[in-house]
């Protein structure tokens, strides 16, 4: 069967996104629908390529039971037909991959994060690089009930149950 691909995007790729990537895959394996999916994330930016997450996004994902392994890379034009759903952090990462040539050829998958958090529809997920350890557990909180949410859109509209 034909697997739905997912794009996590942000900008350095070693804080939000590759989190976001790790709770989807986290969830997908405890649902038993692993095998359904394509899964990656990356940045915009070309700050930290090759590198893996932050060491803060590494002990956040493991003070909540979350596996994260994951080499920053940056996005790519090709991204855009290669994946069926582009998740942006916040406006900017979104008006970036909307930069990208051709992009409103596929604007349809291209959406934030937000859209799918019924505590919030359409916010951002904030860049917690700059600031504490709570700036990181807040970001995991926030993903966590996302990406629930998101996976239930997906398994609606693609007849996934296992
Ligand atoms: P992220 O956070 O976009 O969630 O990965 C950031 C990581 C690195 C930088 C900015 C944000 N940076 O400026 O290097």
């Amino acid at each position: 069967m034909e697997k739905v691909s997912v794009l996590f995007v942000c900008l350095g790729n070693i804080c939000r996104s590759p989190m976001a990537e790790a709770i989807f895959n986290h969830k997908i394996q405890q649902f038993g629908i692993a095998h359904r999916f394509v899964v990656d994330s990356c940045g915009t930016g070309n700050y930290h390529i090759g590198q893996q997450p932050d060491p803060r996004t590494v002990k956040n994902a493991r003070r909540n039971g979350v596996p994260i392994d994951h080499a920053c890379r940056q996005l790519h034009v090709n991204d855009l037909e290669t994946f069926d759903y582009i998740l942006a952090m916040d406006a900017s990462n979104l008006s970036n991959i909307l930069k990208l040539p051709n992009a409103s050829d596929h604007a349809g998958k291209i959406m934030l994060m937000r859209e799918f958090d019924p505590d919030g529809k359409g916010h951002e997920v904030p860049d917690p690089y700059f600031g504490g350890d709570d700036g990181f557990q807040q970001v995991f909180e926030i993903l966590d009930r996302t990406m629930f949410h998101f996976i239930e859109h997906l398994k609606r509209n693609h007849a996934i149950d296992s």
